[in-house]
């Protein structure tokens, strides 16, 4: 038997070549509960070595990359994004009636693509026109990908997610579910804001992405590239870079930073950048 060293060392491999993710050190308990959660998903009843055979030998796939992603997000996270969005971005495609077309690329259980189409919505409002937007939303956690196209999420009336010029009422039903032990308030997505968003698993460790160059007005890569070392988040961000088109506009997390893409973009806000010329 290995020690737990080596088995978290051949864990670290596993998820390197299957997502790219760079598991940094001191992360034995996270990767001990994770492998357990894995054993209870798999409903493996063999030891744990054995199950990563497994998923060496190619079964499991999807359950052990579901079981080692990290999803935590909420609704306008980072909400100053969704100003600059609706104030600065939105209302020049009101103006010349033209389609926008927005990728977020790391969309979790589904928070964020769901606070872009609001905003699409309430800068409708604004500016007194219609916006016609598409927003495709990828993670390669199929399990974050079903529960974000259910489109139900837990509400807590003292939560501050949502921003002061939106009124969550409008864009969700309200369901009270009693469970034994207390009350919890349960918010649907409405159809408005489902029809506007399209989610797709894909992995951005891929080599090349399945979209046409210069396609997206706007990407929201947030708060994923952190899970990547210094060399794939710079792979990343030039593949993603090459679908968004001059003028686009690039959302980062708050730890996150354009890398070589930098000479190529212009800064707007805090990670907010302007695409100026394509990377070569
Ligand atoms: C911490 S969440 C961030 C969610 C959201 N972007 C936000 O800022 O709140 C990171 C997400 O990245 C996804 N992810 C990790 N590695 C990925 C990869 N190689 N390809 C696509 N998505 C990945 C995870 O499944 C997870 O849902």
């Amino acid at each position: 038997m290995s020690s737990s060293n080596d088995l978290h060392d051949r864990v670290k491999k596993i998820l390197y070549s299957l997502t790219g993710i760079s598991l940094s050190e001191n992360k034995d308990i996270m990767i001990a509960n994770r492998l357990h959660k894995l054993k209870r998903d798999t409903r493996y009843d063999g030891d744990i070595e054995e199950l990563l055979d497994a998923v060496e030998e190619g079964s499991f796939t999807m359950e052990f990359i579901n079981s080692f992603t990290t999803n935590k997000t909420h609704f306008f996270r980072e909400d100053f994004h969704f100003a600059d969005l609706k104030d600065r971005v939105l209302p020049i495609f009101a103006k010349n009636s033209q389609q926008i077309k927005m990728y977020c690329s790391a969309s979790s259980t589904g928070e964020e693509p769901y606070s872009m189409a609001m905003t699409v919505l309430e800068a409708s409002e604004e500016c007194g026109k219609n916006i016609n937007a598409t927003i495709l939303a990828t993670d390669i956690d199929t399990n974050v990908l079903q529960y974000a196209a259910n489109g139900v999420y837990r509400y807590s009336k003292s939560s501050k997610e949502f921003p002061s010029w939106l009124k969550p009422s409008k864009y969700f039903k309200r369901r009270v579910q009693k469970t034994l032990a207390s009350e919890e308030i349960l918010i649907k997505v409405k159809p408005e804001l489902q029809k506007m968003v399209t989610f797709k698993v894909m992995n951005l460790n891929d080599p090349s992405y399945p979209y046409q160059k210069d396609y997206f007005d706007v990407i929201f890569c947030r708060n994923v590239l952190i899970y990547f070392s210094n060399e794939d988040q710079n792979k990343i961000l030039k593949k993603l870079f090459s679908h968004l088109k001059i003028g686009g506009t690039l959302y980062l997390g708050h730890s996150e930073n354009p890398q070589d893409l930098i000479s190529c973009v212009e800064r707007v806000g805090q990670n907010i950048f302007i695409k100026r010329k394509d990377f070569y």
